[in-house]
């Protein structure tokens, strides 16, 4: 058996750094709630390509890219060169730069039905905007949302951790169920402001879902939201309109926009986005920082130079089916790899152990053979054959040895540090609106 790598330094940084930063992480799924502790590493120092090294000098292939952000690679030498050259005339002004014009029409010439563009720093700026922009623009308040759409009140009043929120603005949002037209048929009306949605998360979307949503929409006058923080830029340039061949309003970007510098896009129809002229509040003293824009300028140029959506999707492919492979060949039916293959997740099912115990095993062994893995495959432009042939050495030995380890019943003797917790995203069947009698 490969031996655990030594995280002695982590482990007494994080001595420290709990003290004075609570929940010791600023992103919840890089926190030690997702990476066992007392085995996996906690602090990184540097990363190079698909790489990253903790403070202890240890070296990873990372299968989680930064949660998504880092599309090309860890240093990518073009967009990294592109921040040096803007650092070097300044990074934020006391007028807009040249290059919100340039990435603007960039973006306008990629992403269907981008008409009019504004830039922010994070994903939940974007989401609520989008919210505030289709509350004004519809007039009404209500909201129906189905996914992950960041830290922001209107959003975090559905989940289990909703402290703090009104209960004013608890009761304007409600969730429906993916891949369930009726679920929405269930809460949509005519004081539905908004539909937002992941268009996919880790099921495809059954034939005419999005369709029959985005008629919905149109129907009942909301306007339909795409959050597209995880496609865009990864499942297709143009995001999932352009691959399901669906349209919609607005959408929100940010992760994979700039190759990890900080940048969120919110965009759509100009008919509602004009609104942000005047009528509608949406200004930020950081949203046309120039380092983040130049890089996302790069990032974009290099990503339709070499067609990465299409590279992610071969790498996906080829690790999606690898680790399906040696699920099926060892007749394994503890655990599964779902999802599109630009990006995938490991799913767990048993009925004597916890998803969470079997999920906490595999990345301690999948760190024993200098893997950082958080439950799903995120990979970037640098992931090469090799990082893919890495990632399916160490699934082929793992996959059939925990078979072993279930079978005879000793996982929770093989789990050397702490059991995760679960991720953050209880969002079906939670703050369902009282069914809607259409007339
Ligand atoms: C689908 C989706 N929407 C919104 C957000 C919020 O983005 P941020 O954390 O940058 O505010 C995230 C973050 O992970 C996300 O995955």
């Amino acid at each position: 058996m490969l031996t655990l790598p030594t995280i002695q330094k982590s482990m007494e940084l994080y001595d420290k750094a709990r003290r004075i930063i609570p929940a010791t992480t600023q992103t919840l799924a890089k926190g030690v709630g997702q990476y066992s502790l007392g085995v996996a590493p906690i602090f990184v120092e540097k990363g190079k390509g698909s790489k990253v090294f903790d403070i202890d000098g240890n070296e990873y292939l990372d299968l989680s890219m930064a949660v998504g952000p880092i599309s090309l690679g860890y240093c990518y030498e073009a967009v990294d060169a592109a921040i040096k050259e803007q650092l070097s005339h300044g990074i934020t002004f006391s007028l807009p730069h040249i290059v919100e014009y340039e990435v603007s029409e960039l973006i306008s010439s990629i992403v269907p039905n981008a008409e009019m563009i504004r830039f922010s720093k994070t994903g939940a700026d974007v989401t609520s905007a989008a919210v505030r922009l289709a509350r004004a623009y519809t007039q009404r308040d209500e909201i129906l949302c189905c996914g992950y759409h960041g830290w922001h009140d209107w959003y975090i009043g559905v989940t289990d951790r909703n402290y703090g929120i009104p209960e004013a603005t608890k009761n304007q949002v409600f969730t429906f169920d993916y891949n369930n037209v009726d679920s929405l048929l269930d809460s949509i009306c005519e004081k539905t402001a908004a539909v937002i949605l992941e268009p996919i998360t880790f099921t495809e979307p059954k034939k005419g879902f999005l369709l029959e949503l985005r008629e919905l929409c149109h129907k009942y006058g909301a306007v339909l939201i795409f959050d597209e923080m995880w496609t865009g830029w990864r499942l297709a340039l143009g995001g999932a309109q352009e691959y399901y061949d669906i349209d919609a309003d607005i959408l929100c970007f940010s992760k994979a926009i700039a190759n990890g510098m900080p940048l969120s896009v919110l965009c759509g129809k100009s008919e509602i986005m004009k609104l942000l002229e005047k009528d509608v509040f949406f200004f930020t003293t950081f949203g046309g920082e120039a380092l983040s824009l130049a890089a996302a300028k790069t990032t974009i140029v290099e990503m339709r130079k070499y067609d990465v959506p299409d590279y992610l999707r071969q790498q996906g492919k080829k690790l999606q089916y690898g680790i399906k492979n040696i699920i099926q060949s060892h007749k394994v039916n503890w655990c599964d790899c779902i999802g599109n293959p630009t990006r995938t997740m490991m799913t767990f099912h048993h009925s004597v152990y916890s998803a969470l115990e079997l999920k906490t095993l595999m990345q301690q062994e999948l760190i024993r053979y200098g893997i950082l893995w958080n439950g799903f495959h995120t990979l970037s432009f640098s992931h090469s054959d090799q990082d893919i042939h890495h990632a399916l050495l160490a699934y082929g030995d793992i996959i059939p040895w925990m078979n072993e380890i279930i079978l005879n019943g000793n996982v929770k003797n093989m789990i050397v540090g702490k059991v995760l917790e679960p991720v953050f995203r209880k969002t079906t069947h939670f703050n369902t609106k009282p069914h809607v009698v259409h007339g």
